[in-house]
């Protein structure tokens, strides 16, 4: 039987390879961090990390994943430990929440590519949509979550 490995972990898969990740994670393992969007892959809300790169998850199907270590939000700490989880909390990012597991994966992604990213860097680099607006937080927060990995 065909295994994906989630946050380190190996999962056999038991639906159709066929199927998107997305559902795979929210249904089926229950890993429901990682949210549904507009599941055309505009929106990032089904954001997860594979080779430290991001991928959205309503738009490929397990098949073409399985060779691949996916990380999901569940997977980026187990105590929200991560510089940039802790730079969410200081900076009160969050208003719904919705959103924001996508945010912070996306913001992991480019922050390990460009540790000191301009607001340029940012506002090119994070397309993820937001409907209650927390963009200047999520920038700001940014900035905090570099300054945190430097020191780390
Ligand atoms: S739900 Fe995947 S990008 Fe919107
Ligand atoms: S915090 Fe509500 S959608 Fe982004």
């Amino acid at each position: 039987m065909a295994e994906l490995t989630i946050n380190k972990i190996k999962h056999q898969v038991t639906v159709e390879l066929n199927t998107p990740l997305l559902w795979f994670l929210r249904d089926t393992l229950n890993l429901t961090g990682t949210k549904y969007g507009c599941g055309i892959q505009q929106c990032g809300a089904c954001t997860v990390l594979i080779k430290g790169r991001t991928v959205r998850s309503c738009g490929v199907t397990i098949e073409e994943v399985l060779d691949e270590e996916i990380t999901t939000i569940e997977g980026l700490s187990n105590n929200n430990s991560h510089p940039v989880q802790q730079a969410w909390i200081a900076e009160e990012v969050p208003q719904c929440g919705y959103c924001q597991s996508g945010q912070i994966l996306t913001a992991v992604s480019l922050l390990n590519r460009k540790p000191n990213p301009t607001d340029q860097d940012i506002d090119r680099g994070m397309l993820n949509l937001c409907r209650c607006g927390t963009y200047t937080r999520v920038r700001k927060a940014m900035h905090v979550a570099a300054e945190m990995m430097k020191e780390a």
